[in-house]
């Protein structure tokens, strides 16, 4: 079953790729996703204190959608900012106590940060999306997304630290 499915949708792509001519919904849908990822125009890693600004402007742009909060504080001193996104149930409506919630957390170890900036593009990247795009709706209207990128805010400055003469993190 799973194999003719992938048979199929290789099928496809290949059908796709052979025909030159792209239907105009083809070219809405392109655009659309150039859109809702202009983030990734001057991609880097956000620094804790950007990460903050970051759920903060979130919440600005979408109030009902997105509500940032913090975690705790590490022994440094640092918050640990966490964001959950969360369409609200219809108006009248009595809430839905079963919707299930999921949490991603990212960079539990310090000098791991590739997960971190990956949870923050998906938390973006569903908050951009929400108004435009069908599943993301659905998702969203459906299950309460809990994002904490770094669970290790110390140990990803102290990452930075340990490499003082690179300009960026030795990634991993
Ligand atoms: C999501 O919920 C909103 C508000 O209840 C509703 O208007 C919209 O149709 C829903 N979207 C989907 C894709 O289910």
């Amino acid at each position: 079953m799973y194999v003719y499915a992938y048979v199929v949708a290789v099928a496809l792509t290949c059908l796709a790729a052979a025909n030159p001519t792209t239907t105009p919904a083809a070219i809405a849908q392109v655009q659309v996703i150039e859109q809702i990822e202009s983030f990734l125009d001057n991609p880097h890693y956000l620094s804790n204190e950007e990460i903050g600004e970051l759920f903060a402007r979130l919440n600005k742009d979408y109030p009902t959608l997105a509500q940032p909060y913090v975690v705790g504080t590490t022994i440094e001193g640092r918050p640990m900012h966490a964001l959950a996104l969360n369409a609200p149930t219809p108006e009248g409506s009595t809430g839905d106590l079963l919707r299930p919630m999921v949490k991603l957390v990212a960079n539990v170890q310090g000098d791991e940060t590739l997960g971190r900036q990956i949870v923050l593009y998906m938390a973006e990247y569903l908050a951009n999306s929400y108004e435009i795009d069908n599943e993301v709706q659905r998702l969203l209207n459906t299950t309460e997304i809990h994002f904490l990128p770094s669970a290790n805010p110390d140990g990803f400055a102290l990452a930075k630290v340990s490499h003082p003469s690179q300009t960026s993190f030795c990634y991993r």
